[in-house]
């Protein structure tokens, strides 16, 4: 990673922490355990990618940084709720994240549920209030676009896909549809969040969304190679968790080497998908040019 990139990623997580850490429910009364819970999956790690992501888009269009921040930390939301779920025994039954136990490990499963219940809601809490964007018209585009990309027919769909995938053969372009739904539609919507923001041209939006879809799978292929390769005690999860559900991946049909090659190729897709831009989109560039050699 580019030392340039290194600087970039902790300023922008560190901005969308203290936004995140604002916009949580206090404890009290009996329920504490729940914003325990809360706190404990929303706080304090992740690589924060997606919100990089939500915030590198609105300086294309220079859009205000603290609706950008609250459109960030509206993503991680969405995005730790759905971790949480991913981690349950009846889905991935895994015992870290993180590098810390998982969120049903700690707390037990049923405040589990409830926490990334209430995260989901919260995601479309903020990025319904006023402090968001003042015109109606852009906050509902908001929650609109971040439903169907989360959703029954986005993330949601993915994963029902990829439980699926455990115990039927699946045909390459499922497996392609499967990825791009479960990882690349939470990439498309942060990619366009500064376009969404801006009221920009659709052209301009849709070059977001081919970038971004691009890098989901090859973000995907990555996160299978570590499951594969990797060191649990870096990634911060289990590992060797896809083969022994036999889950349905481009590494598990393609092998290692061509699943990397894929990847190599679909983030150079991903850059071309930038040359509108200049300077102002070299920090996606650089993203997507190290998600590859990334070791969690
Ligand atoms: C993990 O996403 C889930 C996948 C889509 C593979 P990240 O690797 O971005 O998770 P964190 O937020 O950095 O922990
Ligand atoms: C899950 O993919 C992606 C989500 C939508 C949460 P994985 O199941 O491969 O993610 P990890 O490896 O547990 O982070
Ligand atoms: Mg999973
Ligand atoms: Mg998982
Ligand atoms: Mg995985």
């Amino acid at each position: 990673m580019t030392k340039t990139l290194k600087d970039q990623l902790s300023a922008s997580a560190a901005k969308v922490e203290t936004v995140i850490e604002s916009l949580l429910p206090l404890s009290q009364g009996i329920e504490a355990p729940l914003l325990e819970a809360i706190r404990y999956s929303s706080l304090g790690g992740g690589k924060r990618l997606r919100s990089f992501m939500v915030l590198q888009s609105a300086r294309l269009f220079q859009v205000e940084e603290l609706y950008a921040l609250r459109v960030a930390a509206a993503v991680e939301f969405l995005h730790s709720y759905s971790l949480i779920h991913d981690d349950l025994p009846a889905m991935d039954n895994s015992d870290t994240r993180r590098g810390k136990p998982s969120c049903h490990i700690k707390f037990g499963e049923a405040t589990a549920i409830l926490a990334g219940d209430a995260l989901q809601a919260l995601a479309f809490e903020t990025l319904a209030s006023e402090e968001t964007h003042p015109e109606s018209g852009i906050r509902c585009r908001l929650v609109n676009e971040l439903a169907s990309a989360s959703g029954g027919a986005g993330m949601v769909a993915g994963q029902m896909m990829d439980l699926v995938g455990e115990t039927n053969s699946l045909s390459f372009d499922q497996i392609t549809r499967l990825q791009n739904l479960k990882t690349g539609e939470m990439f498309a919507f942060s990619a366009r969040a500064g376009a969404i923001l801006s009221g920009a041209c659709s052209n301009e939006e849709d070059n977001l969304r081919k970038y971004a879809e691009r890098f989901g799978l090859a973000f995907q292929i990555a996160d299978d190679l570590l499951d594969l390769e990797g060191d649990p005690s870096e990634v911060g999860k289990p590992t060797g968790q896809d083969e022994n559900a036999n889950k349905a991946t481009f590494v598990s049909v393609l092998g290692a080497d061509q699943a990397r090659n894929k990847a190599e190729i679909l983030i150079e897709e991903a850059v071309i998908m930038l040359d509108n831009w200049d300077e102002e989109a070299q920090a996606l560039r650089d993203l997507a040019r190290y998600i590859l050699e990334r070791t969690n």
